[in-house]
């Protein structure tokens, strides 16, 4: 009885809701280096959370953060052989391998949050995903963190001179290294989970970063001086395995990119507010001194940097860093 009567309960199931029925679950596996709490983090459990809406629980994204699977070095090797489907590295770390993303380091070539939107969610993120010529690699958004600051632990960071001698952490990435140099500072190149001991330990003496990670790794609280300086951008590039993602049906292909979209907009506004909150708290309740630079400073370091402008100008063209600064909406 109690069988007839689910059965005469049950709705008919559509050709669809069949096919759905027989469809197997989906996995992305998303690995990536920071913390839960970070514009990044938080984004991945956006995407993840959209992606199994808008899919019925068909496709499930599992995230894997701070680097638990594969750290800032071989993230990238990973998502080649697909050993995880979706990774997001800054884009300073595939400057190797994607040489006009260069122009997205250089210090100062974005200067307000209406430019970083028009090139992150614009046509020219479109432009700029396409750049990427790896056959295993397919790019599908860039997400934001923020404007990047510096830390150090002896003195304040305000004129070109205070850098000289002094040593920082750097991604990998020749832009950032080189504009260090023109700083007259050291550089080590070191993956971001091992920032917080580097600083402890003094193997260097100070580091560059967004609030976010500055405030998550608690970076802060080895660090002497902080200096707003906004001399650049972080931002992430977000990817797919090439081979797992053409062999998703094109509707479900359709559905993650409609979830991206999503994600990449709200990303943009909740990343603005967090880094202005994570500021607040690290002035609040650490004794860490925050400076902000002046125009005259700034203008200083824009000068101290000519140089790295002209070398990139020449080496990716002049047309690709006027479309950073001034980027069709
Ligand atoms: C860093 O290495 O400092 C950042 O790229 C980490 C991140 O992914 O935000």
């Amino acid at each position: 009885i109690y069988q007839n009567n689910l059965a005469s309960q049950r709705q008919p199931l559509s050709y669809d809701d069949e096919q759905e029925g027989l469809e197997k679950q989906i996995t992305i596996r998303f690995s990536h280096v920071v913390a839960e709490n970070t514009p990044k983090g938080l984004a991945a459990q956006k995407f993840a959370e959209l992606v199994s809406e808008k899919t019925n629980g068909q496709v499930k994204v599992d995230i894997f953060q701070n680097g638990i699977l594969y750290s800032d070095g071989e993230e990238y090797e990973a998502l080649k052989r697909g050993d995880v489907e979706m990774i997001a590295p800054s884009f300073s770390k595939l400057i190797d391998t994607v040489p006009q993303w260069k122009v997205l380091d250089l210090p100062f070539i974005f200067n307000r949050a209406s430019q970083v939107e028009a090139v992150f969610a614009g046509q020219t993120s479109e432009r700029l995903l396409s750049m990427i010529k790896d056959n295993e690699v397919k790019g599908l958004a860039f997400w934001s963190n923020g404007f990047k600051q510096m830390t150090n632990d002896e003195t304040p960071l305000l004129e070109p001179e205070d850098f000289r001698g002094h040593t920082f952490r750097v991604m990998p990435g020749s832009v950032i290294e080189k504009q260090f140099r023109l700083l007259n500072a050291y550089t080590v190149v070191m993956p971001f989970n091992e920032v917080y001991q580097g600083l402890e330990t003094r193997e260097i003496n100070g580091q560059e970063n967004t609030i976010s990670n500055i405030y998550s790794k608690r970076l802060y609280q080895v660090q002497q001086h902080l200096t707003i300086s906004n001399h650049g951008y972080l931002g992430y590039a977000v990817m797919v395995n090439k081979q797992f993602w053409d062999d998703l049906p094109k509707d479900i292909q359709g559905k993650i990119q409609e979830a991206m979209r999503e994600t990449t907009l709200w990303n943009m506004k909740e990343a603005a507010k967090m880094n202005d909150q994570q500021l607040q708290h690290i002035k609040n309740h650490s004794t860490i001194q925050i400076y902000h630079l002046t125009e005259q400073q700034k203008k200083e370091w824009l000068q101290t940097f000519q140089p790295l402008y002209k070398e990139i100008e020449d080496e990716i063209g002049h047309d690709l860093i006027e479309l950073i600064k001034s980027p069709p909406d």
